[in-house]
């Protein structure tokens, strides 16, 4: 839907069924939580796989990299006793994000006045402006100080120039930056590499590789609410280009996402729900922004926005969690279709302004009022909630394969589908040793 559906803990739970765990687009404006027992991860750009013992985590050339923001993520990993040498691998062909980038976006932002988007406020957008005009500046770039000041140099003074006649915020010291960057390379340098060359060799040999998305495909630069996106490709797709793999080489996708809908930031959301249901299910799922602990805004699960997912992902399988956040409901609505001018619209349209306007047109299912919380066998479910999955099920005419039932890593429900029996089933009952935690 709009990301935060728990991809993170989805991953982690997966993780022990693969080798390699890879991510491929978007930056620390991602917030993925994983909790295991009292402790509570956030990663924003390192695979929530990281968790695990002996697991190979990628960061593809399709994410862009604060190095400090990584160096911050990996020094957080170790005070918690996460091994991350070794298991970390960077593309050399990462681009970086600068401080420029941030000051652009908040000026961009500022000038934008009642079409804000909303962003994080974390310079991703204008890294990834500055890779597509050809002007962007990699990690391996630091490699090569006086190539790396150069064009540096060049991509602040642009950059001031705008900053100052523009926006009228302050200059970015060129050099300042400059000595940082260079600074923090040897800090991160160990974990530079080849990574294409990394999964298409481990994919040789047999390896088995989770590729991980960022955001969500309602915020996809291309098939997302433009422009109330982020600037990258979260869908499936987006795997092949942001870790250098070829399309044949994916054999399986599943979608993650809640049993309601949430979004954080600006743009159209036709089930948003902005009375005392919003407010409740913002409250019992915590709906608080993992990266900018900004509220987010809450609303009844949208089957026309999870079939456009399914559609442009080629979903085989959706993997639903936070049933157990409904669990005091006495009625749970599912949007089916959209009232618009008197007509009925059964597609995810792609004009803003229609879906500004739309009416969602819902089907009202009883709730069960009983805890789910922590459920690990589909059969304990009550009947109301077996119904409600069931449903949703139905009319996104997919099966659903995983179920989650609270934020701990083992409250997870597997279920006997043909996704799960293709891909998990000889490996399932798999010792739970080997965790990096
Ligand atoms: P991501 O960005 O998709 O990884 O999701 P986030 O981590 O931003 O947001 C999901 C939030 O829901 C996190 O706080 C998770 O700990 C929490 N969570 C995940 N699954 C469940 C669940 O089944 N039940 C409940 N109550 N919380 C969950
Ligand atoms: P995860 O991976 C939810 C949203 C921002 C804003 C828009 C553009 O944790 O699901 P950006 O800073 O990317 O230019 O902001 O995208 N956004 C997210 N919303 N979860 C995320 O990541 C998000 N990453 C970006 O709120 O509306
Ligand atoms: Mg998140």
């Amino acid at each position: 839907q709009w990301g935060d559906e728990g991809k993170g803990k989805i991953v982690d739970y997966l993780t022990d069924f693969f080798d390699v765990i890879a991510r491929y687009q978007g930056g620390h404006n991602a917030g993925h939580t994983v909790n295991i027992g009292e402790k509570k991860f956030i990663l924003h750009l390192i695979p929530s796989g990281i968790l695990h013992h002996g697991k190979a985590c990628i960061i593809g050339n399709g994410v862009v990299i604060d190095p400090q923001a990584l160096l911050d993520e990996i020094k957080a990993l170790r005070q918690a006793g996460v091994k991350v040498e070794g298991n970390l691998f960077i593309s050399s062909r990462c681009h970086l994000i600068f401080p420029h980038h941030r000051q652009l976006e908040k000026g961009s932002e500022e000038n934008r006045g009642k079409h804000k988007i909303g962003t994080t406020c974390r310079g991703i957008g204008p890294s990834y402006q500055t890779k597509m005009a050809r002007s962007g500046i990699r990690l391996i770039d630091m490699e090569n100080p006086s190539l790396f000041r150069e064009k540096l140099f060049q991509n602040i003074s642009e950059a001031n120039s705008l900053l100052e006649s523009l926006y009228h915020l302050d200059p970015i010291d060129p050099e300042e930056i400059c000595q940082k960057y260079l600074s923090l390379y040897p800090l991160i340098k160990g974990f530079v590499t080849d990574t294409s060359l990394y999964i298409n060799k481990a994919i040789a040999q047999g390896k088995s590789v989770l590729f991980e998305g960022a955001q969500g495909t309602h915020l996809d630069i291309d098939h997302g609410t433009y422009p109330y996106v982020t600037s990258s490709n979260a869908v499936a797709g987006g795997a092949c280009t942001g870790v250098g793999i070829g399309p044949t080489h994916i054999d399986g996708v599943m979608g993650v996402s809640k049993c309601y809908t949430t979004r954080v930031g600006r743009g159209p959301f036709p089930t948003e729900l902005l009375g005392k249901e919003g407010k409740l299910l913002q409250e019992r799922g915590c709906e608080y922004g993992s990266t900018t602990g900004r509220p987010r805004r809450c609303g009844w699960f949208d089957a026309l926005v999870a079939r456009y997912s399914i559609r442009v992902n080629n979903l085989d399988s959706v993997a639903l969690t936070k049933l157990d956040v409904l669990d005091t409901l006495e009625e749970i609505k599912v949007c089916i279709a959209y009232k618009y001018k008197g007509g009925i619209i059964k597609e995810f349209p792609s004009e803003e302004w229609v879906l500004d306007e739309v009416t969602p047109q819902c089907r009202t299912l009883k709730g069960w009022q009983r805890s789910t919380r922590g459920i690990t066998d589909y059969d304990e479910l009550p009947q109301q909630a077996k119904d409600y999955l069931k449903y949703i099920s139905d009319v996104l005419e997919k099966e659903v394969s995983i179920i989650s039932t609270g934020a701990e890593r083992d409250e997870t429900i597997l279920v006997d589908t043909p996704f799960i029996n293709k891909w998990f089933k000889d490996k399932r009952g798999i010792s739970r040793q080997g965790r990096n935690t």
